[in-house]
């Protein structure tokens, strides 16, 4: 087993080659499609990261709030589902981001002399850079993995570095980016990748009053529309595009019945836009599918986890149960 403390993998010049044709098929191939639709995974370059930072601090944007109160007053309750006589394990986190949240877990299990590492995942190099450093400051003596890359090659990699018992934590609702299906799916491959007694902890943002989900993206600072108009721009700087962001404008939209809450651009005239050398014509009103954020009922997440293979073991919710935390066993 070789685990080097406090170092993130660095990608080879081909693999960034490779990242860029990927990006770009996939952007060509969304916006030719009919809806246009982009993938909300390519929000987060530099200025996606700051401004998603932005975000979690909004008043309206309650997910980070409730899900860190869980982290910072329910340690205790978390360190007990998770941990299995005295065994070490690796506590893997998928789209690890800052990881704000996961931190009062970390510092409590190694108060608590638990053998364990930490193996951060994010699609984010920077963002991952940024977290090393205060994993460094915080936690000196804790040994840190930081993964770049798609969620489960990285997992393909943490198999392979070490064959400890695995806790998947897969928070702040980072799984509402899927449609429902795209989920069950997810967590059945999830499921595969992991061995019996593995644990994994997801977080769920839970159904509400429809009002206080929309206006959570809907931010009266106009943040979350910057966020999702940064992604036009990233296309611009990185794909050789040119998109004016005047031209277009986001729509937010909840539906109560299904949970689906969905951002959209919408273009605000007839336009030409050039995408490396191709052009793509877009009517006024025509949307460009940007997002799903989709919330849960209790009884949504109890199906997700049996139809994928796992046994729910606890859910964790804050006070005004708007977020859950679900512990589900690999059996
Ligand atoms: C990081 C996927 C959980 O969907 O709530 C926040 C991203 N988008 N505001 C979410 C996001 C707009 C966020 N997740």
């Amino acid at each position: 087993m070789t685990i080097q403390p406090n170092s993130v993998t660095p990608l080879k010049a081909e693999q960034m080659q490779e990242c860029n044709h990927q990006f770009l098929y996939d952007v060509a191939y969304g916006l030719s499609s009919s809806p246009k639709r982009l993938q909300s995974k390519y929000f987060y370059d530099k200025k996606g990261d700051r401004l998603f930072q932005q975000i979690m601090a909004l008043p309206e944007y309650y997910l980070t709030r409730c899900e860190t109160e869980i982290f910072e007053h329910k340690t205790a309750q978390i360190a007990e589902a998770i941990k299995v006589d005295n065994s070490a394990f690796d506590l893997v986190e998928l789209g690890a981001g800052d990881a704000t949240k996961s931190l009062f877990l970390l510092k409590y299990l190694s108060e608590q002399k638990e053998k364990f590492s930490y193996m951060p995942i994010d699609i984010s190099g920077n963002i991952l850079e940024i977290l090393n450093d205060k994993l460094h400051a915080n936690l000196p003596e804790l040994e840190v993995v930081c993964l770049e890359g798609e969620y489960f090659e990285m997992l393909n990699k943490v198999a392979k570095l070490s064959s400890r018992r695995k806790v998947v934590l897969f928070l702040g609702s980072n799984i509402g980016n899927m449609e429902f299906n795209e989920a069950e799916v997810f967590c059945a491959e999830l499921r595969k990748k992991l061995n019996k007694g593995d644990v994994v902890l997801v977080g769920f943002d839970l159904k509400k009053h429809p009002q206080t989900i929309l206006d959570a993206y809907n931010d009266a600072s106009k943040t979350t529309a910057l966020f999702n108009l940064n992604l036009l721009e990233r296309i611009n700087n990185e794909l050789d595009a040119n998109f004016n962001l005047q031209q277009f404008e986001h729509y937010q939209n909840y539906d109560p019945l299904t949970g689906a809450c969905k951002s959209y651009l919408i273009s605000l005239a007839d336009q030409k836009v050039s995408l490396a050398d191709t052009e793509i014509k877009f009517d006024k009103n025509e949307t460009i599918y940007m997002e799903i954020s989709q919330k849960f009922s209790v009884s949504d997440i109890e199906n997700l986890a049996i139809n994928s293979g796992f046994m729910p073991i606890d859910t964790i919710m804050d006070d005004k149960k708007w977020f859950a935390d679900a512990f589900w066993l690999a059996t």
